[in-house]
């Protein structure tokens, strides 16, 4: 059996104005923002609405204690839509306040809280990467747990996912490459993953070719040619999304999570540590089918030899955003074998979705190679 579905209704808008005038965003409504976006794009425009500005509940991406602290800021406080303006973490954020129960977090994540939708949800993507706003994932790091999870429930698919390129000018370097990088991450692990099919790969491989095309921009004209590129890259963020969305996304992923929760890396910038690494370890396990066929698609991409295919993919991402190994995020030799247990005992949900089987022995081997 194979299954294809794009759940959010998808719209395209030329202004945040544009925005607010057509959904009349304001009372009634919860607005996650951040201050930077709230001040600029959406100056003047969101005075009516319950905002919050996620950034006050702590730095860097969100954790199940941040998002209670939000759900305790807004006890007495009422809504009946919401909508999340934003990078990925915070729109994953934003999905579980569309819920008729959200606390404790931990529970809604293991299962013993069901998750049921109760509010109109609307997602505006201002990153590109994450593919948020067309899945019905969110991820956040679970503070006891130590390590990032993941949960995929149909009630937490957003009503709308409206994308305004005009929201992406601006994005500072590092966030621009890490988001990019993630949604190629994105098309890749969902173009090999088992659950894929002839529709997820359309999706995954316009996603990957408009990006690479994009970045070789980029290393040809220099980066300043990104600002005329970004409606491409949103639309490639919102395709990868759809095509992981259906097919999943694998052992990049899973592998990049202990080094995201415990280094405080950037999500995509942790799965691009991984990137190469696992994609050479199935390489050498099991080179036929929808690995192959990436190959021989991005040796024709990047006018290289299917064999080097990874190592010139390397040399083109080196451009956008230099690759470091784990140890200079802080990653000890001896957290090695901790990562590859925490990999193992808690992202089955990832794990399952890799093209070859990795096991114990085979992930060290790539966390080691990288280390
Ligand atoms: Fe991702």
């Amino acid at each position: 059996m194979t299954t294809f579905a794009i759940h959010p209704k998808i719209v395209c808008m030329s202004s945040a104005a544009d925005f607010c005038r057509s959904y009349k965003i304001g009372a009634g409504d919860l607005v996650f923002v951040s201050q930077r976006t709230r001040q600029g794009a959406f100056a003047g425009l969101l005075d009516e609405a319950l905002v919050v500005d996620y950034r006050q509940f702590g730095p860097g991406e969100p954790t199940d204690v941040m998002a209670e602290s939000m759900w305790a800021s807004l006890q007495g406080r009422t809504f009946q839509r919401v909508v999340a303006i934003g990078g990925g973490t915070i729109l994953d954020v934003a999905k579980l306040f569309a819920l008729r129960r959200m606390v404790p977090i931990a529970a809604l994540f293991f299962g013993t809280l069901p998750a049921e939708k109760a509010y109109p949800l609307l997602l505006v993507p201002t990153t590109c990467g994450t593919g948020s706003e067309v899945t019905n994932i969110s991820i956040l790091e679970l503070t006891k747990e130590g390590t990032k999870l993941g949960l995929a429930q149909d009630a937490l698919y957003a009503d709308e996912a409206v994308l305004i390129p005009e929201l992406l000018q601006g994005m500072p370097d590092q966030v621009f490459a890490a988001s990019s990088i993630d949604a190629l991450i994105h098309a890749m692990e969902s173009y090999t993953s088992p659950k894929a099919n002839a529709f997820t790969r359309m999706f995954s491989l316009q996603a990957m070719d408009l990006i690479l095309s994009g970045y070789q921009r980029m290393a040809a004209e220099g980066a300043a040619v990104r600002e005329a590129l970004l409606s491409d890259f949103l639309r490639a963020s919102t395709l990868a999304g759809i095509a992981f969305g259906n097919a999943g996304c694998a052992a990049v992923h899973a592998m990049s999570y202990p080094l995201g929760a415990a280094c405080h890396v950037a999500h995509g910038e942790a799965n691009y540590v991984l990137l190469t690494a696992v994609y050479k370890a199935y390489q050498e396990r099991r080179y036929d089918g929808s690995l192959r066929a990436l190959c021989v698609h991005l040796a024709q991409v990047l006018d290289r030899d299917e064999a080097d295919v990874f190592q010139r993919l390397e040399t083109l991402l080196t451009v956008i955003l230099p690759k470091k190994r784990m140890r200079e995020y802080g990653v000890k030799a001896s957290d090695i074998d901790e990562y590859v247990q925490m990999v193992i005992t808690t992202q089955t949900r990832l794990m399952s979705n890799n093209y070859t089987v990795l096991d114990a022995a085979a992930i060290k081997a790539v966390y080691q190679s990288v280390f």
